[in-house]
């Protein structure tokens, strides 16, 4: 069943906000048997008000007949619930308002905010991994919804590119010669050429140094160094952005905002916290103790400013990064799409940057923190091999299994067709499978589930799409002619379709309000479900007159909520399969 209770919420929500006199009321719409839902919401409100929750509950009603805003039944019962069964022709003419809106009933955000989503994220020489998938899924969605209720969203792609590992890598480029280094790195062998350089890095008191000389070299702007270090940068983002490319993600070499950009702020962060007495010398570091976090002994833990010997490190770029996005940027809300493991760092850095008065009041920095994915053995994800599983890999192997399921359900279908099919799916499939988990909570990567065309899945949400394109194609309609069509609803079936088409508003808004894609997701699947019963129950292209036409605008209209909750996610709906 769809879930009409949250349309329904989101429909009394302005009536129970009147009569409280502030906004933000939980009208507590709850399912029921007699009636479509009844509304529990009088009870807490009437306590709030002193009030006796009948009372409250007669106002509300009182209210939603003034407004308008639901035509139906509503009657008080019991104790103060109100019973609530919304009339055919009331649903029908919401229906007819979406279906007339390009935005599908989803309104614009009131306030449009400056958002920088911070996302994806993988180092320099440094294989991309399941865990930059999640980052890079998640951030993309909430990147394409934001856009879509009409905030003005900078991406950001903090990639790591500074720091002492950079020395062993240089040396060992100039080692291979560029030309080789080059093949290595273009192939995708990240990982092979940081653990080569590593291990020369580990065997050689020779190599050692000269990995030392170099970052000296690299941080005092050696013209030569720096040149070597742009070319391991560069071909880094070059396979980075085929990833990007097969994952049909909107980040670009324009949205690289790496920690060397930081660079020229490091010293200003220093000076700032300095300035402000918020600095404490402790072993020789430069280090701020935000009040709160301790280690396990109890004692005050520190964020490290800057190191010994005078270099600088992750967390002082992050507070000139917190400097750059609200200061020169000019950012109001900053998502950091990054795992859970560095919750405590982010955390740290957001408390600094407040004390400091970096974030100050309306600017919310916010961890959009997510879980790990897990191998069938709950274990993190492993290869065959036991190396953790390249992400390129996985997204090709994704597309060659979709590929099969393609070949088998669709024999008749050109070759490119398949391909571009395959690819929206088997994509889609990995996406989905992420982005269809609560993102704080780990999941298990599972090809059989992932792929398959029952449950919860991006092929189910797409196959939905696909047959009721194939309606239309069959019968030779025009869709956008159906679209000044005011249905019936009549049947249950068209009512809780209906009610779900009519939740797409609201789901986006809740999503959004979580930063959790999860939301969209079940909401989607919910509206795949009610068209499964109502595609089921009512005869579509076989009705005659006006139901068919009725029925027909309903079927365009999923297809179309559809295709743009599945295009939110980052996902494409094939128009056949
Ligand atoms: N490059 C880091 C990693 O792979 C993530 C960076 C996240 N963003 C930030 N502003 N710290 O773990």
């Amino acid at each position: 069943m769809a879930d009409p209770l949250v349309t329904l919420a989101a429909l009394l929500q302005p009536a129970f906000d009147a009569v409280a006199g502030r906004s933000g009321v939980d009208p507590v719409v709850r399912p029921s048997d007699r009636a479509d839902a009844q509304a529990n919401g009088a009870l807490a409100l009437a306590k709030e008000l002193g009030r006796s929750p009948r009372d409250v509950a007669e106002a509300v009603v009182a209210e939603v007949r003034r407004r308008g805003d639901v035509r139906g039944t509503l009657e008080v019962a019991g104790p103060g619930f109100v019973n609530i069964v919304v009339d055919g022709s009331f649903l029908a003419d919401e229906v007819a308002r979406v279906a007339a809106d390009d935005r599908l009933g989803v309104r614009p955000a009131a306030r449009a905010r400056k958002v920088i989503v911070d996302y994806s994220a993988p180092n320099v020489a440094k294989e991309m991994h399941v865990g930059h998938l999640r980052s890079t899924v998640i951030g993309d969605a909430l990147v394409r919804m934001f856009e879509f209720v009409g905030h003005q969203v900078i991406r950001e792609n903090h990639i790591g590119d500074w720091g002492t590992p950079f020395g062993m890598l240089i040396e060992h480029l100039i080692d291979l010669g560029e030309d080789e280094a080059a093949e290595h790195l273009s192939l995708g062998d990240l990982d092979g050429f940081y653990k080569e350089a590593r291990a020369k890095f580990d065997a050689s008191d020779d190599f050692k140094e000269r990995a030392r000389a170099r970052v000296v070299a690299l941080q005092s702007g050696d013209a030569e160094t720096r040149r070597l270090w742009q070319l391991l940068v560069q071909l880094s983002t070059e396979y980075f952005n085929l990833v990007y490319s097969l994952l049909d993600v909107r980040l670009t070499d324009a949205d690289i905002m790496g920690e060397s950009a930081y660079n020229d702020g490091l010293s200003a962060v220093l000076d700032r916290l300095g300035a402000l007495g918020l600095l404490t010398e402790s072993d020789g570091a430069e280090v701020v103790f935000p009040p709160g976090y301790t280690n396990r002994d109890g004692d005050p833990l520190p964020l490290i400013v800057q190191k010994g010997k005078g270099g600088f490190n992750y967390a002082t770029s992050d507070l000139a990064c917190v400097i750059d996005r609200v200061e020169r940027i000019g950012s109001d809300l900053i998502l950091y799409v990054v795992g859970a493991p560095q919750a405590q760092h982010l955390s740290m850095v957001f408390d600094v940057a407040r004390l400091a008065g970096w974030l100050p009041e309306g600017t919310d920095a916010v961890h959009v923190s997510f879980g790990s994915v897990l191998g069938s053995d709950r274990k993190m994800l492993k290869s065959r091999s036991g190396e953790t599983p390249k992400l390129v890999e996985l997204l090709e192997e994704a597309i060659a299994r979709a590929g099969e399921a393609v070949a088998e359900k669709n024999p008749e279908l050109a070759d490119d067709a398949k391909a571009a099919i395959a690819r929206m799916l088997g994509i889609g499939a990995v996406k989905y499978a992420d982005l269809s988990t609560d993102r704080v909570r780990d999941y298990v990567f599972d090809w059989e589930r992932m792929l398959s065309f029952d449950g919860n899945t991006a092929p189910y949400l797409q196959y939905a799409h696909a047959r009721i394109c194939s309606i239309f194609r069959r019968a030779g309609i025009d869709r956008s002619s159906l679209r000044a069509v005011v249905p019936q609803i009549v049947e249950k079936e068209e009512r809780a379709l209906a009610l779900a088409v009519l939740g797409f508003d609201s789901a986006v808004a809740d999503t959004l309000e979580r930063y959790s894609p999860h939301r969209l997701c079940t909401y989607l699947y919910e509206l795949a479900t009610a068209f499964t019963g109502f595609y089921e129950h009512c005869p579509v292209l076989k009705a005659d007159g006006e139901v068919r036409e009725s029925r027909l605008a309903l079927c365009d209209l999923t297809a179309r909520v559809l295709e743009r909750g599945l295009d939110l996610l980052g996902i494409g709906a094939p128009e056949q399969m």
